[in-house]
């Protein structure tokens, strides 16, 4: 680390608070960044395959996106305006958003973050149903507030103290982990379904508020349901009079390549959907579309936040949009999945170390195990993995309850080239962490 950086460093340590931890041994000071590709400060260059956390879509400092916030700041365009004033670009953007998705989800609300996203669906489906209970997946992570670290369903995000009702937790559909021998992933995604009906039917009368579900849980580990997972989840939510919630904050916004939101690409139509961190590219905007009878039911009530679909953040996403379909981005999105997809299983046959490969699109992760048979964590694998990248020039993430999942969800700009590079970069980590055996 440099002087300055050792300096900045101390004052970090001194002075954010103690939940706010740091990638790496050494953390990383990010100055600069433009398209695929970010700079420390010593100038050294890395290809982000991560973006912050699954924030980056159209690529960093997009000129476009540049051009549109710099004309606006020269025409002293106003800052402010919650939702109290009307301004072009959030109603614009809500109609867009409307747009892309399925018929009947007409109504948005704006906020700050997808935690405030998640927060207002929970409180609208209460608000429509009369019922408090929602249910969430164990593994799932759906925000920091007080209400939505109840709905997280890890440790890590729960604090002495914390109120944990209403809500309950069902099993995830985990696969690689919980699938019996031979098992097929349709015969385990239905065996899920009946668990979270009997989860409904053990814990509450008989009616709950809703369901909260991640098409791909991100946090968790990039566990990908299977399609038949959350056509059953819905169909259960209906039967006992829920609002079926689709967290899409990192699902969102083309990142699987399947469609624009998960979880209609894999044939459910949901009451409400989630999204932010994709949405704005960097800016922090999150979102909720839902139907006019959900919006209709809190009319007389009033809800809104101060920045909420502040006009400089609703134009950015509004530009990104408009990036995405000029570039046909959804379409290098799929094809570089699939690459992506072949690439990732060959590393699977040569380390020991990956004992799953699973994700779509652009959203990858690799469950590291230090034995196939038992399945046993490798975290602190996972985190050498993490420096070794770092060292030769690239950025991936990690997730997962024990943080033994490598994750890492490149801008929907990748290229062919770039996704070698990611390969060939894990390729090499992997066989330097094989190579020197990882104190545990
Ligand atoms: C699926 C999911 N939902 C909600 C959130 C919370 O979003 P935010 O951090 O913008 O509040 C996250 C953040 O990682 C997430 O991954």
């Amino acid at each position: 680390m440099n002087e300055q950086d050792q300096e900045l460093y101390e004052l970090r340590k001194r002075h954010l608070t103690h939940t706010a931890n740091h990638y790496y041994k050494e953390p990383l000071h990010l100055v600069k960044a433009s398209g695929t590709r970010v700079w420390d400060s010593n100038g050294k260059e890395y290809l982000d395959a991560i973006c912050g956390i699954v924030s980056i879509s159209v690529g960093h400092n997009h000129p476009k996106v540049k051009q549109a916030l710099i004309e606006r700041f020269n025409n002293d365009g106003i800052q402010h305006p919650s939702i109290l004033y009307q301004n072009e670009p959030t109603i614009k953007l809500a109609q867009r958003l409307a747009e892309y998705s399925p018929p009947g989800l007409n109504r948005v609300f704006f906020s700050n973050s997808g935690s405030e996203a998640n927060e207002y669906a929970v409180m609208a489906a209460r608000n429509i149903t009369g019922e408090e209970l929602v249910i969430s997946l164990k593994h799932g992570y759906h925000g920091g507030t007080l209400l939505t670290t109840t709905l997280c369903g890890h440790s890590t995000w729960k604090f002495r103290g914390q109120p944990l009702a209403g809500v309950v937790h069902a099993t995830p559909p985990y696969y690689y982990r919980n699938a019996t021998e031979g098992q097929s992933a349709e015969d385990y995604a239905r065996q899920c379904a009946r668990e979270l009906e009997e989860t409904i039917l053990t814990t509450s009368r008989g009616k709950i508020a809703g369901m909260i579900i991640e098409p791909i849980m991100g946090v968790g580990g990039f566990i990908d349901a299977h399609p038949v997972f959350l056509q059953e989840a819905y169909r259960i939510c209906k039967k006992y009079g829920g609002m079926y919630i689709s967290d899409e904050v990192q699902t969102g916004i083309g990142r699987t390549g399947e469609g624009f939101f998960a979880a209609p690409a894999m044939g459910v139509t949901p009451d409400m959907i989630t999204m932010a961190k994709s949405l704005g590219n960097g800016a922090p905007i999150g979102a909720v579309v839902m139907t006019d009878e959900i919006s209709e039911a809190l009319a007389g009530k009033l809800h809104f936040n101060t920045f909420g679909g502040d006009p400089y953040q609703t134009l950015q996403a509004l530009v990104c949009l408009d990036i995405i379909e000029e570039d046909n981005l959804m379409a290098n999105i799929s094809e570089m999945g699939e690459f992506l997809q072949e690439r990732l299983n060959a590393l699977k046959e040569k380390h020991q170390l990956v004992g799953d490969v699973r994700g779509r699109g652009l959203m990858w992760g690799l469950e590291l195990v230090r034995d196939r048979q038992t399945k046993e964590h490798a975290g602190s694998e996972t985190i050498a993995v993490m420096e070794a990248a770092r060292e030769r020039g690239l950025l991936i993430g990690k997730g997962g309850l024990h943080g033994n999942v490598i994750r890492f969800s490149p801008p929907y700009t990748i290229s062919r080239e770039e996704c070698e590079r990611i390969v060939e970069v894990l390729d090499q980590s992997l066989a330097a962490v094989a190579a020197v055996p990882v104190s545990v």
